[in-house]
């Protein structure tokens, strides 16, 4: 049987959704809920489905299975527990949301209403992550020393609506694609953040939400990252990768471009790999967790563990201090020799 999805919120994420169903086997789209009714009709006359500006009706549909939070975050705690009182599975945009508590209160609802809950994080879902993690995990060029991910872009204010322009709201640079990028450098190096020393602002906008940050990463397994990022204003250049400096070479991957390189004779070497559709994998593990065929790629406390340690990196950004972020207790490969013995800057 097919499964009945709703997208609520007719956003840049919302359709980007509603593409990736049509690629999914297993799931159509049944309606859209925004609050906005003219971007509801636009999208749902766009992708061929019902428009609602309340969620309660969409919520009595017997024909909806999984409905697709890709609203503001200071939104998504309310909609993933209404969602899940009504027995619908959620498939949730990141981050999480905007506290521990809310995460804490939704994690307690899914499980209450015995429902799946996939947060998208979507950056560990394309080509090249994936092979850059097999890589590492074959060890082909030595054991992992340090990650270096880099994001620039414009920031696009003219085009961003007013939730996105102020922190109160779940704005920001960090929020957005700080999750992201915390996520996908975790991810390949297979360990989680352990603590976190951040600088966050807005020297660009000089807005409530921020525009750049750099975070230096202590990671679980003993390795370090460093996230660098800024959304520029005027003039810049656009960059999104991540640099994997290993004991006997370094890779690059850039998720969006699909695009994965190792080093030979002191230069990048592409390797070619083929493309996927991160939103339409990211689906398509949900539905095969409710069908009992597979498990959540992300678990549910992982959204949990990428939201403290966005908020971790804003404490570390006003007290000036490294802030500690809790285990997640999720199972990770063992600290390898180099990590355990190693020199650490923490400890130095
Ligand atoms: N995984 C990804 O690559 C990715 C990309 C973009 C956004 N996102 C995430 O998706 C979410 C949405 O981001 P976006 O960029 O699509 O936002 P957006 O600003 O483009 O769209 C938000 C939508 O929510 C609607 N909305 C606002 N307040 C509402 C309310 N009270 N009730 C109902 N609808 C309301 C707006 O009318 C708008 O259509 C965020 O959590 C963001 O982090 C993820």
């Amino acid at each position: 049987m097919s499964l009945g999805v709703a997208i609520f919120g007719a956003g840049r994420a919302g359709h980007g959704h509603a593409r990736a169903i049509t690629q999914v086997a297993g799931a159509n789209l049944v309606a859209v809920f925004d609050a906005d009714s003219s971007r509801a009709a636009a999208f749902a006359e766009t992708h061929g489905c019902e428009a609602y500006t309340t969620s309660d009706e969409v919520l009595k549909r017997d024909d909806v299975q999984v409905v697709m939070v890709a609203l503001p975050n200071f939104l998504h705690e309310r909609a993933t527990i209404e969602a899940a009182s009504a027995r619908k599975h959620v498939f949730l945009e990141k981050p999480m949301a905007d506290t521990l508590e809310e995460c804490d209160r939704m994690l307690k609802a899914v499980q209450r209403a015995g429902v799946q809950l996939l947060v998208a994080h979507s950056q560990r879902y394309f080509a090249s992550t994936i092979r850059a993690r097999e890589m590492l995990q074959g060890g082909e060029i030595g054991e992992p020393v340090f990650a270096t991910d880099t994001w620039y872009k414009n920031f696009g204010v003219e085009i961003r609506l007013p939730w996105f322009l102020d922190r109160a709201t779940g704005g920001g640079m960090w929020l957005m694609n700080g999750a992201h990028m915390i996520d996908r450098t975790s991810w390949v190096l297979d360990t989680e953040v352990a603590s976190v020393r951040a600088w966050i602002g807005s020297p660009f906008h000089n807005l409530s939400a921020d525009d750049a940050n750099m975070a230096f990463l202590q990671l679980r397994n003993g390795k370090h990252a460093t996230i660098v990022h800024a959304g520029y204003k005027t003039r810049g250049v656009d960059r999104c990768e991540v640099e994997i400096t290993c004991t006997n070479g370094m890779l690059r991957f850039d998720s969006y471009s699909n695009q994965l390189a190792v080093d030979r004779d002191g230069a990048y070497v592409p390797i070619e790999v083929d493309r996927k559709e991160p939103f339409a994998e990211e689906l398509a593990n949900l539905v095969a967790t409710i069908n009992g065929i597979e498990e959540l790629r992300v678990p549910p406390v992982w959204g949990r563990h990428i939201v403290e340690v966005l908020l971790a990196a804003e404490e570390s950004s006003r007290t000036g201090r490294e802030v500690s972020v809790s285990p997640t207790g999720l199972n990770q490969r063992s600290p390898s020799p180099l990590a355990a013995g190693g020199p650490s800057l923490h400890q130095s």
